[in-house]
């Protein structure tokens, strides 16, 4: 979150925000609501969305959004039309809370892959949130702000908050960790998305199905907040656990390959990300994930470099 401002009314903002991985996810039966309730570490890496509002908008449709995509976004699995976009939702909700309509134009510059178990939706209405906070000078509170993420989804709350930090309850209630030893480290990761996407719902569904035993009370362990503030990625690689893995792996079989492919190419360990379908690597250093990326880049067509943790949604640009 940014509270800088610049004077005068706004032509254009642009809020970037950050992909997430979970280097650590524990899940437990489902509550009443049907959500599962979780103990996590998020990460924030560097894989980004921009999101740009301008003022806009037609006559029935308060906010318009399009899309400029990467090379290797699935762009078509991006829903745009009127009402379908997080984005239009978090217009909604930013606009309900101060009582007034908000009229925009969003374009969403994606490179963070869809359905990937990266974020990618949250971080657009993250983006979008602040964005539009900034573009009608709403002054929005970062708690209102925050609460209104948790309504959107999950995992939006963290990608306002950015670096790595822990989620409970169903995702969406963050703690960033203040140890300057777990703030200042910094990891390396290869990151191999999926051609395909795995819908975060079907992956919980099926988790039921697998794991009626789950744990009552998910908790993240002390042994990966040590792992964390040691800095020394052997560590880590040693704690990194997502219980949604097993699960991703028996939907998507293929993934197995993934996984042993990464480490053959060197990788200290991979893991699935979040639901999946995306695998995460943990390298060295950058030249090590470099070298990594460069052998799978033999085999798969996408393989990217990230480091983190890096900011949550920040603003970049305001004109
Ligand atoms: O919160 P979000 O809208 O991102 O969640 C998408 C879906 O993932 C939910 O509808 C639910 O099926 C599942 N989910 C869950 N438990 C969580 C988070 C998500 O069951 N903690």
């Amino acid at each position: 979150m940014s509270s800088r401002r610049a004077v005068g009314p706004a032509q254009a903002v642009t809020v970037r925000a950050p992909a997430k991985i979970n280097v650590y996810l524990s899940v437990g039966t489902p509550r009443a609501d049907g959500f599962h309730p979780l103990a996590t570490v998020y990460q924030a890496i560097g894989l980004y969305d921009d999101v740009t509002a301008r003022p806009g908008g037609s006559g029935t449709v308060p906010v318009r959004v399009k899309l400029a995509a990467a090379d290797h976004v699935d762009a078509d699995a991006v829903p745009l039309a009127p009402g379908t976009n997080l984005v239009h939702r978090a217009a909604e909700l930013l606009g309900a809370h101060h009582g007034r309509r908000l009229r925009s134009d969003i374009s969403i510059s994606k490179a963070i892959p869809v359905a990937g178990g990266l974020a990618g939706g949250s971080a657009d209405a993250a983006a979008a949130l602040v964005a539009l906070d900034r573009l009608h000078d709403l002054q929005t509170t970062d708690e209102a702000l925050l609460a209104i993420a948790a309504e959107l989804g999950s995992d939006v709350p963290f990608s306002l908050v950015g670096g790595t930090a822990q989620g409970v309850g169903r995702g969406e209630q963050v703690t960033a960790y203040v140890d300057p030893a777990i703030v200042e480290a910094a990891w390396w990761w290869v990151v191999v998305p999926s051609a395909t996407g795995l819908a975060t719902p079907q992956v919980y569904a099926h988790f039921d199905r697998m794991r009626p035993d789950a744990h009552e009370a998910p908790v993240v362990p002390d042994r990966v907040l040590a792992a964390l503030a040691s800095q020394d990625p052997t560590s880590l690689a040693a704690v990194l656990h997502n219980d949604l893995q097993a699960v991703a792996l028996d939907l998507r079989p293929d993934l197995v390959d993934v996984l042993a492919d990464g480490e053959e190419a060197g990788a200290l360990r991979g893991i699935v990300s979040g639901s999946g379908p995306t695998c995460v690597f943990l390298c060295e250093d950058a030249d090590h994930a470099r070298e990594v990326a460069g052998r799978l880049q033999e085999q798969h067509p996408v393989v990217l470099v990230a480091t983190g943790p890096v900011a949550g949604a920040h603003r970049v640009e305001y004109v």
